[in-house]
């Protein structure tokens, strides 16, 4: 007899309980724990994802075929990738509704398919809907096979007679499978139906693309075991002024997390930005205090990023720190690094710091920035328009070199700067045409310099 098992799990996060909560404290939501049938036993005890060979092998017998990747069918992803899809692999696409999952794929499948046999599979959009798009947007529609289709059998089904070599499942979150009698979108079924895909992709070498979608939170909504299950996953979301999507890898079992693919939205789809590094660039107008451009480094490209600060008197109790794009902690640290090597006395002062266009800082170049737009907003003087900043500012008031620093200025010089304020470590020793740098090794050095 087949025992059936439940548990408590949150419909949001996928965070599992013994018994029932009103409140999740993994992702703080409310009211999203419920009671799921988890399967049963021997459906638990089926094969890993990588299939059911189960022989103890030495690793030096086991037989490697070449993982020849094969373009996506567009440069930015497969940039993003880390060169293209892997055979066998399985990518997650999360972002929020409206991000552009949908016309992205469709975009790619349609040139992929020039090459590889691709079956589309959309349980969200109906097949007119999906062909209309693609002919508003002039895509190459011939080759790319269609299902309308959620149940996870029939997809299967549909590609053991079809044999694609790609497959996107657009979303998994409508996935439903008939080996489970809880409802599609909720944890269980999620869960198993993205098993049970990935077990075939490991198995038949297809690569999967499973469509995901987002919650508020910005956490990917269903069970985070599927975050496990997968090989890469890739964000894609929408910068402030909504022109532009930015697509990021999180986890890269094939490639680097770091590189940042750029997409313009437009009526014609989505338009890959070659050189992106200074669409967060507005300088049209006059200088404000507190505003600096600082250059980072995303994956293999620079990327020129305006520092906003605002500093003004605390209002009620104790000071407010803030930072949107920035890590909380890197600012309260810069800020203390300020008071204490920089003879600022900020303690009655809110901080606010902002990385204009959505932008998320993930790296240490930007502190020397941060710091001297902090002291700029403080003061309220303004700093020249044609000054790049970047550096890391260390515990001790030291100012340490970051990666690629002359590569940094000489795109920097590109868009018209002229002086630059970088760590001693990364000036560039033959020296730059066109652009004054000043060196520093210490942040009263660099407020020396401003
Ligand atoms: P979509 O791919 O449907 O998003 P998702 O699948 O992630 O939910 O993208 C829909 C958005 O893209 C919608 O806001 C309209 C916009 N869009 C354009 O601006 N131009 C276009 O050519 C297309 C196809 C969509
Ligand atoms: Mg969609």
């Amino acid at each position: 007899k087949v025992k059936v098992k439940t548990g408590f799990v949150c419909s949001d996060c996928g965070a599992d309980y013994p018994k029932w909560q009103g409140h999740c404290t993994a992702c703080d939501a409310w009211s999203t724990i419920k009671e799921v049938r988890l399967g049963s036993e021997r459906a638990a005890r089926r094969d890993g994802f990588a299939g059911a060979t189960s022989s103890v092998t030495l690793l030096s017998q086991v037989e490697c075929t070449e993982q020849s990747r094969f373009s996506s069918g567009s440069e930015e992803f497969d940039r993003v990738l880390g060169g293209g899809f892997v055979p066998g692999s399985v990518i997650l696409i999360g972002g929020d509704p409206g991000a552009g999952k949908s016309t992205i794929l469709l975009q790619t499948m349609c040139y992929a398919a020039a090459s590889k046999e691709v079956l589309y599979v959309s349980g969200e959009e109906s097949l007119q809907q999906i062909a209309g798009r693609a002919r508003r947007l002039q895509l190459p529609l011939d080759r790319v096979k269609m299902l309308a289709e959620s149940s996870v059998e029939g997809v299967l089904e549909a590609a053991k007679s079809e044999r694609p070599e790609v497959v996107v499942i657009d979303s998994i979150q409508v996935m439903q499978s008939a080996a489970l009698e809880a409802a599609p979108g909720g944890v269980s079924q999620v869960r198993e139906c993205a098993a049970a895909l990935t077990c075939y992709a490991k198995t038949s070498g297809v690569v999967l693309i499973m469509v995901g979608h987002v919650t508020k939170d910005q956490s990917l909504a269903g069970p985070m075991t599927l975050s496990h299950m997968v090989d890469t996953q890739v964000m894609l979301s929408s910068t402030e002024d909504s022109r532009y999507r930015l697509m990021r890898t999180t986890k890269n079992r094939f490639g680097p997390v770091n590189e940042l693919g750029v997409f313009a939205m437009t009526e014609a789809g989505l338009r890959e930005v070659k050189n992106p590094s200074a669409i967060f660039l507005s300088r049209s107008e006059k200088a404000a205090p507190g505003s600096l451009i600082s250059v980072l480094w995303e994956g293999t490209r620079p990327l020129l990023v305006e520092i906003q600060s605002l500093v003004v008197g605390a209002q009620y109790g104790s000071p407010r720190r803030l930072g949107i794009g920035l890590d909380q902690n890197r600012i309260a640290m810069i800020l203390a690094v300020i008071t204490k090597h920089g003879g600022l006395v900020l303690s009655d002062q809110d901080v606010f710091v902002n990385v204009v266009g959505g932008i998320r800082v993930l790296e240490t170049s930007a502190d020397l920035a941060v710091a001297l737009a902090i002291v700029s907003s403080f003061r309220n003087t303004v700093l020249p328009q044609d000054l790049l900043v970047f550096g890391e500012v260390g515990l001790s008031g030291e100012i340490r070199p970051v990666s690629n620093g002359e590569m940094r200025l000489k795109e920097g010089v590109k868009h018209g700067f002229t002086r630059a304020i970088v760590p001693k470590g990364n000036a560039p020793r033959k020296g730059i045409p066109g652009l004054e740098v000043v060196a520093v090794t210490s942040l009263p050095e660099a407020l020396e310099a401003i």
